[in-house]
């Protein structure tokens, strides 16, 4: 693995390969917005297939869900989201800029606790501001600290233009898991305990993005909430635990020493446990990748007091009546896809020369299998190289390259992180026989055409 391997690095990587561009970079790039190029879709996708295999499809106890952005207002009333969804935010006087106050209070090793009112944060911030400078003109001539709401707004509905009544976009992809409670147990009859997974985007107004992917205004949560009987959270939460860690370690391919579990020490009023998997990103270090959190009744019992619908769960045997428990598990998928990515790249030497290659889970790659015809102006070569290529592209993602030397074309792919390349040579053409070259290795391998598909799988 490269020693020096830096993020910088790396997002110049990820735009020169096409996985990850700047939002709106035509018009100057909008701040905490990314667009996923041709190999970072394919990348994302499969990682998304990973996590929906391994939570839902794999497990019988799990059911998926897709709700939809737009919810009620009230929706996020109920979840506390238009009340304390907020950061603390002081201005800089001089030159405008705005600042984090929590973060700039913990750079000079002071803690702001989460449940901190306006006022004593405000406190808090006068006794240490002398010794905090803005990070655009150095000084230290800070407005007071306001809260500042992370929901994004919507005009959806808004006739008046008057902005009454907000409909914003979803601040978490949790809530819709909660608002769908009770069609999932009446159309599906599930047996507590039971989890209910979605995929679905968030926006947060983050007033200081950062970090490339690790801190956007959008992004995707994978999220799981599973729903238990009260007080029988405890088993079920250290089991959980051990499913997402192995999934990182096991589906991803991340390396476990790259990972590790950190604990909350300051817990949110209705949790009762929570833990972060943490990723160890270049230049950043570690940071959190994915939480899992014990949230007890709370939120259930919110949307039934809000709603005025019951969500209690009737035990159909027992006919005893309950308000479940939730344990939940939310990843972001742009700060795994990153730690994907950082984990897979690396410098290394082959074959005496400096080449750079993603090792990625051969599952992930965005290209499974590229198909090289020896050389390109060759039409019996070509139509041989087709012929494999339309068979393998019918079961994996295959690539056609026939652009430079064959070497030239093995190290692009290993680039990319294309596990497996294919070359057609005059050989083939009289004994069907291909030259099978791995990634990892640059090893090779002659393999007959018609057993190239189980070689493969
Ligand atoms: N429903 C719980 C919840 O949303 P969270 O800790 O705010 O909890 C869960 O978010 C996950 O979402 C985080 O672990 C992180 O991976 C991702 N996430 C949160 N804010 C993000 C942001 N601004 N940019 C990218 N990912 C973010």
């Amino acid at each position: 693995m490269s020693k020096d391997k830096t993020m910088d690095e790396i997002i110049s990587f990820a735009k020169s390969k096409g996985f990850v561009f700047q939002g709106s970079e035509i018009y100057g790039g909008m701040a905490g917005v990314y667009d996923y190029g041709p190999r970072g879709v394919e990348l994302l996708n499969n990682i998304k297939s990973s996590w929906w295999r391994a939570t839902v499809q794999l497990k019988p106890d799990y059911y998926g869900l897709d709700s939809a952005m737009f919810k009620d207002p009230r929706v996020w009333e109920a979840s506390g989201h238009t009340g304390s969804f907020s950061d603390p935010m002081a201005e800089c006087k001089d030159c405008n800029t705005r600042l984090r106050v929590d973060k700039a209070l913990e750079k000079v090793d002071v803690e702001a606790d989460e449940k901190m009112s306006e006022e004593e944060i405000n406190k808090l911030f006068s006794e240490h501001k002398s010794k905090i400078k803005c990070t655009k003109c150095g000084g230290s001539n800070f407005s007071e600290v306001k809260a500042f709401n992370l929901l994004v707004q919507s005009n959806l509905g808004d006739f008046t233009g008057k902005g009454d009544n907000p409909v914003y976009l979803p601040g978490e992809a949790c809530q819709g898991i909660y608002l769908n409670f009770k069609n999932i147990v009446d159309s599906m009859h599930p047996k507590i305990p039971f989890g209910v997974a979605q995929i679905n985007k968030a926006f947060r107004n983050e007033i200081s993005p950062r970090n490339f992917l690790f801190r956007t205004r959008e992004f995707e949560q994978a999220d799981t909430q599973y729903f238990v009987r009260p007080n029988e959270n405890k088993d079920a939460y250290e089991r959980i635990k051990h499913e997402r860690w192995d999934w990182y370690v096991n589906d991803l391919g991340i390396n476990p020493e790259n990972l590790r579990w950190s604990q909350h020490g300051n817990l949110v009023f209705y949790a009762q446990d929570a833990w972060d998997i943490e990723y160890n990103y270049p230049t950043y270090g570690f940071d959190e990748v994915e939480g899992v959190h014990d949230r007890g009744d709370y939120d259930l019992t919110q949307h039934s007091k809000c709603s005025g619908v019951d969500l209690s769960y009737v035990d159909q045997e027992s006919k005893e009546k309950f308000v479940p428990w939730v344990l939940e598990t939310s990843a972001g998928l742009g700060r795994i896809f990153l730690a994907v990515l950082s984990d897979a790249y690396d410098i290394d030497m082959l074959d005496g020369k400096e080449r750079r290659v993603l090792r990625l889970a051969k599952d992930l790659a965005p290209v499974r299998v590229a198909i090289l015809p020896l050389l390109k102006n060759k039409p019996e070569l070509v139509e041989k190289a087709k012929e494999v290529f339309n068979t393998l592209n019918k079961l994996m993602v295959c690539e056609y390259a026939d652009t430079g030397t064959v070497g030239k074309r093995y190290r692009k792919q290993d680039e990319i992180g294309t596990p497996n390349c294919i070359t057609i040579d005059f050989d083939t053409l009289e004994d069907n026989t291909v030259t099978l070259r791995d990634r990892d290795t640059g090893e090779q391998n002659r393999v007959r055409v018609e057993e190239l598909a189980s070689v493969l799988a």
